[in-house]
């Protein structure tokens, strides 16, 4: 792992240059939240403060803030005023994002901003099969994923994936959308209940990692660089690691060569910048279970008494493409 760099200093020095090449201001930073999101996230408020005090103009919007006008050139008014785009958006709405969040980032790619992450890579990441599809094509270890989206034969299922197996939406988070089936004929009554739902959403069957019952890793890369790895261990009885269904966090004192390597891959992969890659402990070494296009870090920052400090190692980052900019 990369030591974290003094921030402070290095976007300092980005300023100073700014200045000897005469440019008139620090180009913006915006950071774009969901819409509803009426209090700003702990991560937006501490790369807000971050930012900051780094010398960068940062601002925090939610995607309904803005209106996006297309004639013979695209524009954008935020609360009714014609605005510049930002040199850099931060986009924070990951899985969550909506079809306004994606037009709004649509818009700003559009108008040269640099959107981090892209909003392409936003949208493979958010939806389980797409990304399975990638990661697989690119040799990357997944469990065997088999989407739902069409009719599939729950024996069929069940003969690709042993069981238990498991069931996820396509674009769950928090675990809330992740179900476990412990044999065909529960696979069958599930697949049955959906079937009854009407307009369901997307949906994947996957093989179960057993070995990896209520606990992955998650591993944090900026830039193509692990700057963290956190395991998450379900402190119920719950299979799922999650930190929402009550999972603790640890910093994770392992990190092989075989992890990094996986986790900046699978980041590469999906076109992500920032990305929180989780892992499963498989039987025979590390698989990719998803990757985050806007991770949180609140728990990572709190568990790892700062030393992993996500927030620093971002504006570094964003130092780094605006230093490119110029
Ligand atoms: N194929 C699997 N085998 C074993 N455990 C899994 C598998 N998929 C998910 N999990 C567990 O369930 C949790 C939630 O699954 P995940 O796919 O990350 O959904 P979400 O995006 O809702 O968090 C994971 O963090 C992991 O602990
Ligand atoms: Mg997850």
């Amino acid at each position: 792992m990369i030591p974290i760099s003094t921030t402070q200093e290095t976007v300092g020095s980005l300023l100073r240059d700014l200045q000897n090449g005469h440019a008139a201001t620090v180009p913006d930073t915006w950071i774009l939240q969901n819409e509803g999101d009426t209090s700003e996230a702990f991560e937006s408020k501490k790369l807000r403060e971050t930012a900051s005090e780094c010398g960068l103009n940062i601002k925090t919007h939610s995607v309904d803030d803005f209106q996006l006008v297309s004639n013979h050139q695209n524009s954008l008014f935020l609360c009714g005023k014609r605005v510049a785009p930002p040199a850099i958006v931060l986009a924070r709405t990951g899985a969550e994002t909506s079809p306004l969040g994606f037009s709004v980032l649509h818009h700003l790619e559009s108008l040269g901003s640099r959107v981090v992450n892209s909003t392409a890579s936003i949208a493979d990441s958010r939806c389980k099969f797409r990304s399975a599809q990638m990661l697989s094509a690119a040799g990357l270890p997944i469990p065997t994923t088999i989407s739902l989206r069409e009719k599939v034969d729950p024996q069929f299922i069940a003969r690709q994936l042993g069981t238990p197996l498991v069931v996820k939406y396509a674009a769950s988070t928090r675990g809330e959308g992740v179900a476990i089936c412990r044999n065909a004929n529960a696979l069958e009554e599930m697949l049955q209940m959906i079937a009854n739902m009407g307009q369901r959403p997307p949906m994947i069957a996957q093989q179960y990692v057993a070995e990896s019952c209520g606990r992955d890793l998650r591993v944090i890369v900026i830039g193509g660089k692990v700057i963290g790895c956190m395991e998450r261990q379900s402190q119920t009885n719950t299979w799922k690691a999650n930190i929402s269904l009550g999972g603790r966090l640890s910093l994770y004192g392992n990190v092989t060569p075989e992890i990094e390597r996986l986790a900046v891959d699978a980041a590469q992969v999906l076109g992500l910048e920032i990305a929180g890659v989780d892992l499963l402990f498989g039987g025979e070494g590390p698989i990719l279970c998803e990757v985050n296009s806007a991770p949180d870090f609140e728990g990572v920052h709190e568990a790892s008494a700062g030393s992993v400090d996500v927030a620093s190692s971002i504006v570094s980052y964003c130092g780094d493409i605006l230093s490119k900019l110029q």
